[in-house]
């Protein structure tokens, strides 16, 4: 079989640099694009001559805490990228989209995955799949702060219900094996729902295990609080509201997915394995530096 070319967006990501990996593993050609290796996602005429000539490509849409409007940041991005795929007629894409993106509002930072997917499905493309995954492990990492200073772990989140969590390894690996695959054979949505569901509670004493903190406790904030803790990190007004937003709809409406957990959508890594392997050597450097 000849060798794939694929170009992969948010290259040096979380998801985004598995994917770059796990290609060149099944022997692709891989292009990485992200603001790091000189190609901006947000220059047309280079993003087009960086897909001119993929088999397929990986498309993400950068978070971005300086935006004003998270909506219409997304929209200005997805816009650029979505031409370029059509220009360069890249057959096989995989957008790394989100579960909950099916809905059409209430869903914060969602709603630009939402608008993306519509968008890209307005393309005709061949081949095309939604990769919807579940709330990030590596969302914990921005714990290891607050763990460090004050010794509880604390989002907006509620303690006790329980949301489906995935390691960014297994939502790279997923995305790269659909795009080298031979034969296509995939649904136009892929959810990937972790290895179960976690509550923050266990989160915390999963987390607190791992560092050496038993029993460590979470503390749930109030959305106030919580976009209070945002504005003092540097993000906008519109990215924290957007951030909220989310917060609420999972406190509220925590069934975001649309299909049954099975072994289709189930991935490997617990949360276990994320917080021994990934977060303890975070949360270490953070410890270090407020001692
Ligand atoms: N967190 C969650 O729980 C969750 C759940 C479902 C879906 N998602 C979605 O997953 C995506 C985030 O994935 P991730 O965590 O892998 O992202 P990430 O780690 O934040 O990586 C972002 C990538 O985009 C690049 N980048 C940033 N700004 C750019 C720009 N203006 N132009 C070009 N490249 C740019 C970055 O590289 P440089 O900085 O080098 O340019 C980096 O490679 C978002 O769309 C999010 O909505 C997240």
């Amino acid at each position: 079989m000849a060798k794939k070319t694929i170009a992969v967006t948010g290259a040096t990501g979380h998801v985004g640099k598995v994917v770059a990996m796990k290609l060149k593993e099944a022997g692709c050609d891989v292009r990485k694009l992200s603001r790091a290796s000189a190609v901006p996602d947000d220059d047309l005429v280079v993003l087009t001559e960086a897909f001119e000539g993929a088999d397929g490509a990986f498309l993400m849409i950068p978070p971005d805490f300086e935006a004003l409007d998270l909506r219409r940041r997304c929209d200005e991005l997805g816009a650029k990228m979505a031409t370029a795929v059509k220009a360069a007629g890249v057959k096989r894409v995989v957008f790394l989209s989100s579960l909950g993106a099916h809905l059409p509002e209430g869903t914060g930072p969602v709603l630009g995955l939402h608008d993306m997917e519509e968008r890209l499905n307005a393309l005709g493309i061949a081949e095309l799949v939604h990769l919807r995954p579940a709330y990030f492990m590596e969302n914990l990492l921005g714990g290891v702060g607050i763990i460090a200073r004050s010794g509880v772990y604390a989002t907006a989140l509620s303690p006790d219900i329980a949301i489906p969590m995935i390691s960014t390894m297994d939502i790279g690996t997923k995305a790269a094996e659909i795009l080298a695959e031979e034969p296509f054979r995939e649904p136009r949505v892929r959810e990937l729902l972790g290895p179960r569901d976690y509550t923050m509670t266990e989160v915390a004493r999963t987390l607190g295990e791992a560092i050496g903190k038993k029993g460590l406790k979470y503390v749930q904030l109030s959305y106030d609080e919580a976009r209070q803790r945002m504005l003092d990190a540097g993000m906008t007004a519109g990215y924290a509201d957007a951030m909220n937003e989310l917060s609420r709809h999972m406190n509220e409406s925590p069934l975001q997915a649309t299909e049954t957990r099975s072994k289709v959508n189930t991935t490997p890594t617990t949360l276990e394995h994320f917080a021994k392997v990934v977060f303890r050597s975070a949360y270490e450097v953070a410890e270090g530096a407020v001692r």
